[in-house]
């Protein structure tokens, strides 16, 4: 065996490459992420889904990809230029709402009932307000995070926030986790 790519893709993603090389954006999601968020996305039918950081959508169009009819995907993002690539592309999927917002902010505030799955994608619900994000995550629940190997674009100082995440995750009596030293790095997590 080994990890070649997948044979089926999401309809969008192509287009949303498209426009993310286009407008830029340099953080976007690997394939490899996507595939294992759309295979955990469908263990939850009917499931509520958060992702925090939405970027272009490239992780949402994998996230919808592989969740049922009846889920839903909420998807926080600063950034409002790239939250429209985004819209262009799966905003007519009635499961997705995208919200513009400051992840942090929303985390704190929101309403929401507990979450089925959270992809937490940015400093928000991971290295900031992470009880926040873990409060809204359901027994069972999975909380997955990525580019926990060394990444290129990592700001200086970084390491350490993501040895003391790690640590962190790994202190937790209410969780079990595996750490993938895979694609970019992912920790998959799930409550107890
Ligand atoms: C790693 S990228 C997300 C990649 C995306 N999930 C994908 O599939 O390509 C992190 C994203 O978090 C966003 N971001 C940064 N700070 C944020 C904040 N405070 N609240 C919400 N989103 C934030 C960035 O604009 C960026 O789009």
């Amino acid at each position: 065996m080994d990890d070649k790519s997948p044979e089926f893709i999401p309809v969008a993603l192509s287009g949303i490459e498209d426009a993310t090389r286009h407008h830029g954006f340099d953080m976007a999601s690997e394939y490899k992420t996507g595939t294992l968020l759309r295979t955990l996305a469908a263990s939850k039918p009917g499931g509520r889904f958060l992702e925090v950081g939405t970027g272009t959508g490239l992780s949402a169009a994998w996230l919808l990809d592989g969740m049922d009819k009846n889920s839903h995907l909420i998807s926080v993002e600063l950034d409002a230029e790239v939250s429209a690539i985004a819209n262009t592309h799966l905003g007519d999927d009635s499961r997705l709402s995208l919200v513009v917002a400051d992840g942090n902010a929303w985390l704190r505030e929101t309403n929401e009932d507990p979450f089925d799955l959270i992809f937490a994608d940015a400093m928000p619900g991971k290295y900031e307000t992470f009880g926040e994000a873990w409060s809204l995550l359901k027994p069972g629940g999975l909380y997955i995070i990525d580019d926990m190997l060394p990444q290129p674009n990592w700001p200086d100082g970084h390491a350490s926030r993501v040895a003391a995440l790690l640590t962190n995750l790994d202190e937790r009596v209410d969780c079990h986790l595996t750490r993938m030293a895979w694609a970019s790095g992912i920790v998959v997590v799930v409550k107890k």
